[in-house]
């Protein structure tokens, strides 16, 4: 039965999306049968996976949860796309953001992407869920439907204190919808550890959530390669094989893979 991670923060533009991608096509580099749920209507990681236009797309994940409202049966694995580094993607485009609107009358309005999920992690080792920056419905939903919760942080002063607010929403997700979602860990993103502030930050992430929660050894280093691989639809891996970005990732998906044994 697969692994579900989402990666969730309240703060914008941490790194939310280029980890989930990352870290995806990562553990498909180990072998790991991944797939990988866009729940942002923004759809900028369907987008940075290479979807060319996806607001044609016949199938997303805004059509799934709509079959599922609809108690229409569902196949687990229509609408999947393959991506050439191995990795598998259920895509998602603008049709998503009115999902919030079908989803707020319904009973188990917190549980429809679960059920979906529960269809799926069968056929993989790792489902990874990419969300929005605000906790609305469709992040409740992918932390109702997950095993264990990655929150990407930037050493920015305001983005650390906004941690207390994403930890707050998984305690209330915990006592309501899901007693055993769990915390992965925190991961420091666009690191540049040339400024004293920077590592300022980082040992205060380190000294306030350390002894509770894990954080990630590896620390995702600041580079542009990181921003030009989002653009050409491809991972670090391919864009900037040799560079520091590709070997931080490749760290913390042994870092993922250590702790799920
Ligand atoms: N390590 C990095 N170094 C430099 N730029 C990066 C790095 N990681 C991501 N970026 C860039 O920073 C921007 C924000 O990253 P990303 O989209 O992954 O954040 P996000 O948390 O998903 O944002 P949102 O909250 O809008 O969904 C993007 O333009 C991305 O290409
Ligand atoms: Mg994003």
């Amino acid at each position: 039965m697969g692994k579900v991670l989402v990666i969730a923060n309240r703060k914008g533009g941490c790194g939310k999306s280029t980890t989930t991608a990352n870290l995806g096509v990562g553990l498909a580099r180990q072998g790991k049968k991944t797939l990988i749920i866009d729940a942002d209507s923004q759809h900028s990681l369907s987008i940075s996976l290479g979807v060319k236009e996806p607001d044609n797309l016949p199938i997303s994940l805004a059509t799934i949860m709509s079959d599922i409202i609809n108690d229409y049966g569902i196949d687990p694995t229509s609408g999947i796309v393959h991506h050439s580094e191995g990795v598998d993607l259920l895509p998602t485009n603008n049709s998503l953001a009115g999902m919030e609107i079908s989803l707020a009358p319904l009973i188990g309005r917190e549980t429809v992407l679960k059920q979906y999920i529960d269809l799926v992690k069968p056929l993989y080792d790792y489902c990874l869920i990419d969300t929005a920056p605000t906790l609305d419905l469709l992040s409740v939903n992918a932390l109702a439907a997950a095993d264990s919760v990655i929150i990407p942080v930037t050493p920015k002063f305001l983005d650390a204190k906004g941690l207390e607010l994403v930890l707050r929403s998984i305690s209330q997700i915990r006592k309501a919808i899901n007693p055993n979602l769990d915390i992965c860990g925190i991961l420091l993103t666009m690191v540049d550890c040339r400024t004293i502030f920077t590592r300022d930050i980082i040992s205060l992430v380190e000294s306030a959530y350390g002894n509770n929660i894990r954080i990630f050894g590896e620390h995702i280093p600041h580079s542009v390669r990181a921003a030009e691989s989002t653009a050409q639809g491809i991972s670090i891996y391919k864009h900037d094989p040799n560079g520091k970005v590709a070997a931080a990732y490749a760290a913390l998906t042994e870092e993922v893979l250590s702790n799920a044994a």
